[in-house]
Order: C-alpha cells, then structure tokens, then sequence
C-alpha cells in the first residue's frame, strides 16, 4: 500500500508542472460567478489528481473544489484545492499552489501545499514536524502585532455579504506592523508555518482551502482556532492561524465583528 504522504507529494509536484506547462502554452478562463474563476488547469490538474487517487487508493472519499462532492461516511478523505489562488494563475501573477490533505476517521493526517513558481513544496505529516523543501519549520517568536505581518483573504461575494472582513481588514491595519493579501490561504497558512507571516485570518473558507495548510500551522508549532478563539475545524468556514504568541490579540479584534455562527458555516 502506498504511503498517502508520498501519494500527495507527487500529486502536488505533477500539478505544478501542469500548471507551469499552461502558464506558457495558454489556458481558456470560464467564471463561476462574477469574479469567481477556473481555468482548463484547475480542471487538468485536478484530473489528474483525482485518477492518481482511484488507481492508488479506490476505497477513499474525495473532496475536491471543482467536483460535485458527495461526502460518503467515515471513510478515509482527499481534500483537494487544484489550484489555491486561480484569480493569481489567471493574471499569471506567481503566488498559487495545490493543495492536497489526507483525513482519516475526521483528523487530517497529511498536508502537501506545493508553489510550482517558487518551487516550493510545504509538507506536513500528524506528530511528525512540518516541513518546507526537506527542511523543518517552525513559526516565528513575534511577540507583539505591531511587530507582526499579517495576511488574509476576501470571499468572493463579497459585494453582496455584509459579513465580508473589511471592518477586521481595516482594525488590522491600524493594529499590526502590517497586512497582506495575497490570494492563496493555502500558501498564506504555510507561510505562516516558515515564519514569514505571523498571523492569517480568513472568515468563509472551504476545506479544500484549509486542510493541508491548517496541519502544517500546527505541525510547525503555530495556534489555529476558529474566529473566536474555540476548537478549529476545516468544515468550520472561519480560521486564526498563528505562531501563537499573537493568538490572543487576534482573536479580540476580530471578535469585535464576528459574524453568527451560522453564517459561518459551509453547507
Ligand atoms: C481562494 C484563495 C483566496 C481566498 C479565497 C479562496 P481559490 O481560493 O484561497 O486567497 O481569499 O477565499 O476562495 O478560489 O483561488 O481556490
Ligand atoms: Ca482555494
Ligand atoms: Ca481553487
């Protein structure tokens, strides 16, 4: 039996040159909503994901983002972002990745997040250290956010739903030193596993944006939690991930604004 860890890696690394390959060959664009977009690689990638795992592993569930899912049970789960940060790959702007996870029994095992334009390849595997190119990472020991650089992200209705992070967006760019968006939760959660981030918050993400990149927070020692600070869960929608020594701050700020709980959750 194959190594589910080791699967995922050359999933990732094969994804990567799909989408270097279609980068410089050209690729169509076809919206899903206004400003939601997917492009023949995220389709070509996840193809080839998806076939890597039947032959590989034919008894397992697979979530991906640009599949119909059908959540089957207690089985043993893929969760996979082809592409994390299409808008990115769309305007060939070099920040996105795959992103694939291993769930067994509901815990996430393994994590692989792969930047093919940087070459890349954050991995983590549960107990076991996170991992960046071969070598352990850890988060970083910014005590305070004034000293802290911060990332997050945007949902795409964002027109539309009031509960759309700008007011946190703005209270964090008074509080902390300063924040990014950059376009992929994936690679912003593994930044923040190497240190480079010292804090990512989002409020409506999906599990195929969160699962690999959340276990590589952990497993590099960082804090992740749902918006206010309780048990984190990739299902949940909403994350703070940290090096944990900012978690606290976090959480205040952002609980001046939270949306219900409800409005939270995927379904
Ligand atoms: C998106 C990216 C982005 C985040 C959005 C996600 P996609 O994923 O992770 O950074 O702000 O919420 O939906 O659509 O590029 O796979
Ligand atoms: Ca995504
Ligand atoms: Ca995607």
């Amino acid at each position: 039996m194959k190594d589910p860890l080791q699967t995922a890696v050359e999933m990732a690394l094969a994804s990567g040159k799909i989408q270097r390959e279609s980068l410089k060959e050209g690729f169509a664009i076809h919206h899903k909503g206004e400003i939601n977009l997917v492009t023949d690689a995220d389709i070509a990638c996840q193809e080839m994901i998806i076939s890597m795992i039947r032959e590989r592993f034919p008894e397992d569930d697979i979530i991906a983002e640009e599949k119909a899912n059908r959540f089957e049970g207690n089985k043993n789960r893929w969760i996979v972002d082809p592409i994390d940060g299409t808008t990115n790959y769309a305007h060939g702007y070099p920040f996105f990745c795959t992103s694939i996870a291993y769930e067994v029994k509901g815990s996430v095992v393994a994590g692989v997040v792969y930047n093919p334009m940087m070459d890349e390849l954050f991995f983590a595997a549960r107990g076991k250290g996170a991992y960046l190119n071969g070598n352990r990472i850890k988060v970083s020991s910014v005590q305070n956010l004034k000293a802290s650089l911060l990332s997050t992200g945007f949902p795409y209705d964002i027109t539309t739903n009031p509960d759309n992070n700008i007011n946190h967006f703005i209270q964090f760019l008074y509080e902390a030193q300063a924040v990014r968006r950059d376009g992929s939760a994936a690679l912003n959660l593994s930044y923040v596993a190497c240190g480079r981030f010292d804090g990512f918050w989002e409020i409506y993400l999906n599990p195929w944006d969160l699962a690999a990149g959340a276990l590589i927070v952990e497993e590099a020692g960082g804090a992740i939690s749902s918006l206010d600070g309780g048990a984190f869960s990739i299902y949940g929608g909403g994350v703070i991930a940290s090096n944990g020594l900012i978690h606290e701050t976090m959480t205040g700020i952002i609980g001046k604004g939270l949306p219900s709980a409800e409005d939270q959750t995927i379904s």
